[in-house]
């Protein structure tokens, strides 16, 4: 089913301290919309964040975890030592995992495939960089890397996944594709689900917006009726900017 999320992306910020202090102010904040909301701490900070939140409606998530199961993967974290900390949603693909440590399509396939596998929830991220768009390849740059990730899967696997639009251009850069540019490739996204898995699937994705995402804007890029909610970097990391954002649906 279709739904609204709020999904904070700390990355590598916030030692154990920040990280405690962050949940703090998160915990006093009031939400006002029906969105789901989860923050995704660095691995260390994970079984924290999750015993904090036990108790809350705010989900801990992972940013990222290896395909195997175990061995001989030094620095790695498998999705069951993730589950065994109460952990049951990761994000994959991120694009700072692809530019900076190589994760191609074809990895990420085996990372969807382990992640479903142990019942995990997946929030798969993609999305051009500035060149594709200046060259007008966007979608089909889009287009490949959903296909080439995903399109192995049962229409049925698409309940537990989640699609994060998040244009290379526009995270971490205060520059967010304009409302329009993010309705035109989430319905584009729909399209290419619906060609291949029929309405039913692409009906009920969930499809979120990452790039700079600001309390100042948020409202006209959820308003958008593709738009699903958002996947948040910098402004996740004040609670104050993060809720203005959960409380812009
Ligand atoms: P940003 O990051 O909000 O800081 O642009 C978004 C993301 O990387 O998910």
């Amino acid at each position: 089913m279709r739904k609204n999320i709020v999904a904070g992306n700390w990355k590598m910020n916030n030692d154990l301290p920040q990280t405690e202090a962050l949940i703090d102010g998160l915990k006093s904040q009031t939400q006002t919309s029906n969105a789901e909301v989860m923050i995704a701490p660095t691995f260390t900070n994970l079984w924290h964040a999750f015993e904090e939140l036990r108790q809350s409606k705010i989900e801990v998530i992972a940013q990222n975890m290896h395909f195997a199961e175990n061995g001989a993967y030094t620095g790695e974290v498998s999705a069951s030592m993730l589950k065994s900390v109460g952990i049951q949603t990761v994000i994959l693909g991120h694009s700072e995992r692809r530019a900076y440590f190589n994760e191609t399509d074809q990895l990420l396939a085996k990372k969807v495939d382990a992640a479903l596998a142990n019942d995990m929830r997946v929030i798969f991220c993609f999305g051009e960089e500035l060149a594709d768009r200046k060259s007008g390849n966007e979608e089909s740059v889009v287009e490949n890397q959903i296909k080439n990730a995903l399109f192995h899967l049962e229409g049925s696997a698409f309940k537990n996944i989640v699609l994060a639009y998040e244009p290379v251009w526009a995270i971490g850069t205060g520059e967010t594709a304009s409302p329009e540019q993010a309705q035109d490739m989430h319905a584009f996204i729909r399209k290419t689900l619906d060609s291949k898995y029929g309405s039913e699937v692409a009906d009920n994705m969930t499809i979120l917006y990452g790039g700079s995402v600001k309390p100042n804007n948020a409202n006209e890029i959820f308003s958008k009726p593709d738009v699903d909610g958002g996947l948040i970097g910098g402004a996740s990391l004040k609670a104050e900017d993060f809720f203005a954002i959960v409380n812009a649906f």
